[in-house]
């Protein structure tokens, strides 16, 4: 039996609440990931996969809801030891190489701020000797130690973010959209560059992403959001082989494939949350309709997916 390593149970974030000006970034969402997996979380811009991200680390409390890292609740009151065992064990790849990274720092001091914080290191040595390591381990070099961000492409930039997350030897990555903001020809590096790591060290990733096109190379299961809440989650082959939300057949058109005669027909399937015709006291759940292949739908929907897929 896999392991379960993550536990996002009910989890809701809302801004400003209660506010006009609420916001509700994540509406009650559940979902397990297992100890050595990628896990894809893709949906469009704004539907709460950062926030997502962010509440799981702790960046954020939650406004309810609970998650649990390898049993333990993340968001309980804990001590200050607990609480810096926990922020080793779990590291983020922010989604902006840009903003990310402090411009006024060296990039020897950014990659080793882990380091000093958790006293991996025993002195300045040591701490350079480690920092150079890591940055071998993300294709760049010991040059690199001394120069400040703007210095750097966007790709590199973005390796300086998993040579930072690496420096305290974690066990799960948080990758925020790692590649997005990245040339189509360098995005295969970075994903190549995580999928060794994760090979080499055990890795467990949440991997954000707003479309489906990159996502299905790297993860082992995907959950897809649509406005703060989870309407699909299956295995990745799965999910691409029989989708049965709406939303993931909308994203799942929109990506184009290298096949001239299939894009000259391919129709982007807009969604329109509207067809679905929910009555007032309809239940709307995340039902599982074939063993591990979970969709938001009514009791209605449910039946009839159940059929479709028989
Ligand atoms: N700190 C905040 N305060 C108020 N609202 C916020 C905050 N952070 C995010 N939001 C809002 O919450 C919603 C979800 O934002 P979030 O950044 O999680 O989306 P996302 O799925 O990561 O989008 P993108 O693909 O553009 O990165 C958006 O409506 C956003 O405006
Ligand atoms: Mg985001």
């Amino acid at each position: 039996m896999a392991e379960k390593l993550l536990e996002v149970k009910n989890l809701k974030q809302y801004f400003n609440e209660g506010k006009s000006s609420e916001v509700r970034a994540i509406d009650g969402i559940s979902f397990d990931i297992y100890r050595g997996e990628t896990f894809g979380l893709v949906g469009e811009s704004g539907c709460g996969k950062s926030t997502t991200g962010r509440t799981i680390i702790r960046l954020y409390d939650a406004t309810d809801g609970e998650v649990l890292y390898d049993g333990v609740s993340v968001h309980a009151n804990k001590s200050k030891s607990e609480v810096k065992e926990l922020n080793q064990k779990m590291q983020m790849i922010f989604q902006d190489p840009y903003a990310s990274l402090n411009p006024r720092m060296k990039v020897l001091d950014i990659i080793a701020e882990g380091l000093d914080i958790h006293g991996l290191v025993k002195n300045a040595k040591e701490r350079k000797q480690k920092v150079v390591e890591l940055l071998e381990t993300v294709g760049l070099n010991k040059e690199h130690a001394d120069r400040y961000p703007h210095e750097f492409s966007g790709g590199q930039r973005q390796r300086i973010g998993i040579a930072r997350a690496l420096a305290v030897n974690p066990e799960f990555i948080i990758a925020d959209e790692p590649i997005s903001a990245l040339d189509v020809s360098i995005q295969a590096q970075v994903v190549n560059l995580l999928r060794d790591l994760q090979k080499e060290k055990g890795l467990t990733y949440l991997f954000i992403a707003h479309d489906l096109s990159m996502v299905k190379y790297i993860s082992d299961r995907i959950g897809v959001m649509y406005f703060g809440k989870l309407v699909e989650l299956a295995p990745a082959d799965e999910l691409y082989k029989n989708p049965l939300h709406p939303y993931t057949k909308s994203l799942l058109s929109a990506i184009p494939l290298p096949d001239p005669i299939y894009e000259r027909s391919r129709v982007r399937q807009p969604y329109d949350p509207k067809k679905h015709h929910y009555g007032e006291n309809e239940k709307i759940e995340f039902r599982e309709v074939t063993p591990g292949h979970f969709v938001l739908c009514s009791e209605k929907e449910f039946k009839e997916m159940k059929a479709q897929v028989q």
